[in-house]
């Protein structure tokens, strides 16, 4: 990583400011002053500036944004189409934490932490998510509600059962764990009603709140411990599916032997 980056990644200045503080001969690697804000460094190399040691390993962030419709959740989009790591300005390099389609709106999380990402997102971890959707067509009946509680058939397997309760004639609040590529709409296509509006207002315990769009904030440690939690451990059993959003995740083996036991 460039010398200045790291700077700036460890909250010492300003990219900018960082960049000068380099120029200007007050920063030393390995006991050697380097005045090029470019040098390659790692966190292996010791860092000073004006001779106090500079702790620069990776602050974990995440945070939370309130995704407008028309924006990728990508890190990159090939189209060109602005993208949610664009929403939040960083000198870290974040990644979306799982995915919402472009015409969908509403809580994604983006992290430097890789490891968190996957945890959060792999289907294993069973971490729940809620959307609101406002549903196409007839009032939402009973038996639409019964079968997306039962789980439906799709072209990729059978969906498992879903927690949903009906807010309004044509909007309903469904939480699922699994994470398929378009699993909302096409679980909701396949009991007869297209999605007109997609919002996801709940990630494992964090709620997207009074959040406006494109507003983001970080993550309380508090909050950031939680989810790490709730990405642990693999629930079992259907009562774990059925569970609550914010119910805790089961403790017990540390989750790399739980990983480990599963491969
Ligand atoms: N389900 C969908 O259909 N789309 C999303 O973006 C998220 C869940």
């Amino acid at each position: 990583m460039r010398l200045a980056k790291l700077l700036a990644g460890a909250g010492v200045a300003s990219r900018r400011g960082s960049e000068e503080l380099i120029r200007s001969g007050g920063v030393t690697v390995d006991g050697e002053t380097v005045t090029d804000p470019a040098r390659d460094v790692t966190e292996r190399n010791a860092i000073a500036v004006d001779g106090s040691p500079v702790d620069h390993s990776p602050t974990r962030v995440v945070y939370a944004l309130n995704k407008p419709a028309g924006v990728v959740s990508t890190a990159r989009d090939t189209h060109g189409r602005p993208t949610v790591v664009g929403l939040i300005p960083s000198d870290l390099r974040l990644y979306p934490v799982g995915r919402l389609d472009a015409d969908a709106t509403g809580l994604i999380l983006l992290t430097n932490d890789g490891e968190l990402a996957h945890r959060l997102t792999h289907p294993s971890f069973e971490v729940p998510k809620t959307y609101r959707a406002v549903l196409a067509g007839k009032p939402v009946g009973q038996a639409a509600l019964n079968a997306l509680r039962a789980g439906v058939l799709l072209d990729d397997g059978r969906t498992a059962p879903a927690k949903v309760r009906r807010i309004g004639k044509h909007t309903i609040e469904l939480t699922i764990h699994e994470g398929r590529k378009r699993q909302v709409k096409r679980m909701c296509e396949h009991v007869g009603h297209r999605v007109k509006l997609l919002e996801r207002i709940r990630f494992g315990s964090l709620e997207l709140g009074d959040l406006k769009p494109s507003a983001y904030r970080r993550l309380t440690d508090g909050e950031v411990k939680r989810l790490s939690a709730e990405g642990s451990g693999r629930r079992g059993g259907s009562a774990s599916r059925s569970a609550p959003a914010r119910s805790q995740p089961s403790s017990g083996r540390p989750a790399a032997a739980r990983r480990a036991s599963r491969s």
